[in-house]
């Protein structure tokens, strides 16, 4: 691995472990290594010139399929929640990607903290081009013999997840909002009457008081203390919403003490910069200076006094609805138009004026960060804001919390916030589109560390109906993050919300994922700790040319595959299996068929009441029995599947779930087969005392029993 500094880059924290990187800063060097070919004038240019065959990974939470070549891509964290094909940045700024080329794969990450454009064969087929907006940068350089060894190799450098408790691997309720305890109450209910498994209910905007961060609005939270606990003791945790932006407003201790403190961002006078979010009028904290990031992350502490354990960020790119200056142009533009007869140019302008006041690079130039006597300008830095507002909790709570894990995740992110909480995917909506957008999201999430992360499931903005919803969950029950969102607006998309044979399918659905528990979490703790892809591309395992062509199906941990239904009205789907695998169909979790396909295309059944996924050869699955919240998981009994040509090993990871610094313990099963008997083995730590077992084998026999550890 090598690293070129250019000029003297901005430190963002996001390369930490350096161990097996050499420094260089010769770039004529680095040209003849790479070759790539790099100018470095008012902006830093990359080119390479790409042959028929290669192919291009990564960026994270972009647009498009998982191999990126074609398009065209942008790094600016952006709130814009019309996530359509060629829009070129989203909320996150993923600067990591993998050349596949024909001779050695090799991964790039730009280490910069402003805009950086992706030209991957976009303007002219064969180029790839990626323009550096500053004179000031690092370029990871890594080579491996595979992509995945450089994924390993840069996740390393990166360093480890943070670590999500237990319970944030059950099953997710949101919406915006639940407006008041009554209404939070009533969807804990529903839950319960239709027996379907919860493990958190979310608070969006409207808990605030005036939307104001760290507040509780008393009138439609009434003794909330009190409430957390009642909801906790259901085994229920609520999980608030903190946004970017905070109100101006006399009194209020969050404004009264930034301003004093010189906590917020600032305007070229050193003024505190205005900008406008929810509650009108606001100052955004500095999240680059260290103090006021400490100061920020400790006003958690309000709500975690008050029980609760986990928050998820908002609003961090920083969105901005509107400044004053902005706001007082297009009005008068508007003024000036009034009584006159506008034409298409005129009309457009007038529109315009309006749909471009928020978000706009006008406010961005605007404001300024400070950190060591230094004024940095926001454009320069504008893809660590939400990435500094999430590591100011995740530092705090280490600090005020060093025994305990938190749940928190972030919408905008840069590369290495995941040591202090996960994403989410920001506002998808309810079209089939984006369901598969999801499934193509998560391995370059996890290419740039963000294993704790999923989507909106059932899409945040437009109406879902039952059979997305279902569909969606059939595939979300695999990602780390599975919470239900929807948009103000929105029909109700809880499970319960549609007919009941749907309630039924998605209760059973549900289920399956507490009853893939035990080996979810055990596969996301193995990778997380072995900087592992928890999600791979089917071309990251096997080298032949069908594999790297597969667009719609996902390895998953060791041992999986998942090959989701993201069309409506399907009965079945066309599958590509990269060896025999055994395919794995469940209604619910004990009521499941199992078929043995042979290597090659197939067109797979799939009814609607059904999770697909495909057993790989030697591999082993765990199934606990599911409950209705995850604290309540029986650890007697497990169900062991597997499809076993000669030998299958399985390492079940488990800890306790809460700790910073967990004692992991480890039960190896193997399972052996010569042919005649399946002889099964559990060394190491007790971790069930019985292990039912289902198992396929390759001769196409069905072994059945029972083995007591
Ligand atoms: C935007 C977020 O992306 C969405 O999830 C949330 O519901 C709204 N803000 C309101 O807070």
């Amino acid at each position: 691995m090598e690293l070129i500094n250019i000029g003297h880059p901005f430190e963002t924290d996001a390369l930490v472990n350096l161990e097996n990187v050499k420094i260089i800063s010769d770039s004529i060097k680095f040209q003849e290594d790479t070759q790539f070919s790099l100018s470095v004038e008012n902006v830093i240019v990359l080119k390479y010139k790409m042959s028929l065959h290669d192919k291009i990974y990564g960026l994270g939470e972009q647009m498009r399929g998982i191999n990126k070549r074609g398009g065209l891509y942008e790094s600016f964290a952006t709130d814009d929640p019309s996530h359509v094909p060629d829009r070129v940045s989203l909320y996150g700024a993923h600067n990591f990607f993998i050349l596949d080329s024909e001779t050695l794969p090799v991964g790039i990450f730009i280490d910069f903290p402003g805009k950086v454009t992706f030209d991957m064969g976009f303007t002219h087929k064969d180029e790839l081009e990626v323009t550096i907006q500053g004179k000031d940068a690092k370029i990871l350089w890594i080579k491996g013999q595979t992509k995945l060894e450089i994924v390993q190799k840069f996740l390393k450098c990166i360093g480890p997840s943070f670590l999500p408790p237990k319970w944030a691997f059950g099953f997710q309720q949101s919406r915006w909002s639940y407006p008041n305890a009554e209404s939070v109450k009533y969807i804990a209910d529903e839950f319960d009457r239709h027996n379907i498994p919860l493990d958190t209910i979310y608070l969006d905007i409207d808990y605030m008081e005036r939307y104001k961060n760290f507040t509780v609005d008393e009138e439609r939270f009434p003794n909330f203390k009190a409430f957390v606990k009642e909801m906790r003791s259901r085994g229920i945790r609520l999980i608030p919403i903190i946004d970017a932006g905070c109100k101006i407003e006399e009194d209020y201790f969050l404004h009264e003490t930034g301003v004093k403190n010189g906590f917020y961002c600032v305007d070229e006078n050193k003024e505190p910069f205005v900008g406008a979010v929810w509650p009108g009028k606001v100052h955004f904290p500095d999240f680059i200076n260290p103090e006021a990031r400490t100061w920020f992350g400790d006003q958690y502490n309000v709500l975690i006094d008050q029980g609760i354990e986990g928050f998820w960020n908002d609003m961090n790119e920083p969105a901005i609805f509107y400044s004053e200056k902005g706001l007082e142009e297009a009005i008068d533009h508007a003024v000036s138009c009034k009584g006159k007869n506008l034409d298409i140019q005129s009309f457009f302008a007038l529109k315009d004026k309006f749909m471009s006041v928020s978000n706009s690079m006008k406010d961005y130039q605007s404001f300024y960060h400070r950190k060591d006597g230094q004024m940095y300008n926001h454009m320069d830095l504008h893809n660590l804001y939400g990435y500094n507002m999430t590591r100011a909790a995740g530092e705090a709570f280490e600090r005020n919390y060093p025994a305990k894990r938190m749940l928190l995740f972030s919408r905008a992110s840069y590369v290495g916030m995941h040591r202090y909480g996960g994403i989410w995917t920001g506002d998808n909506h309810a079209w089939w589109e984006h369901l598969l957008l999801n499934v193509r999201m998560m391995p370059s999430l996890n290419m740039v560390g963000f294993i704790y992360s999923g989507a909106d499931v059932g899409g945040f903005g437009a109406h879902a109906d039952s059979e997305l919803i279902t569909r969606w969950t059939q595939f979300a029950i695999f990602t780390p993050l599975f919470r239900n969102h929807a948009c103000m607006g929105t029909r109700d998309q809880e499970p319960f919300r549609f007919d009941e044979e749907s309630t039924d399918t998605l209760r059973n659905t549900i289920q399956l994922r507490y009853a893939l528990h035990r080996y979810l979490y055990s596969e996301f703790m193995k990778h997380r700790n072995n900087y592992d892809m928890l999600f791979k591309p089917l071309s990251f395992v096997y080298d032949d040319e069908a594999s790297a062509q597969v667009e719609d199906q996902l390895l998953y941990g060791d041992g999986l595959m998942l090959a989701p239904v993201y069309t409506p009205n399907a009965k079945g789907r066309y599958v590509y299996l990269p060896e025999d695998m055994l395919m794995w169909q469940l209604k619910k979790y004990d009521d499941y068929q199992m078929e043995i396909f042979e290597k090659g295309h197939h067109y797979i059944s799939v009814p609607l009441e059904a999770t697909t996924t495909f057993i790989g050869k030697n591999k082993l699955v765990v199934l606990n029995k599911p409950t209705n919240r995850i604290e309540n998981i029986d650890t007697s009994r497990l169900f062991l599947k597997g499809f076993i040509e000669d030998q299958g090993v399985y390492v079940l990871y488990d800890d306790d779930g809460i700790s910073r610094e967990p004692k992991s313990k480890n039960m190896v099963i193997t399972v052996s087969y010569e042919g005649k008997e399946l002889i099964i083995n559990c060394e190491g730590d007790q971790l069930c005392q019985t292990l039912a077992y289902d198992i396929y084998t390759s001769d196409q026999k069905r072994h059945k029993g029972e083995y007591h550890v």
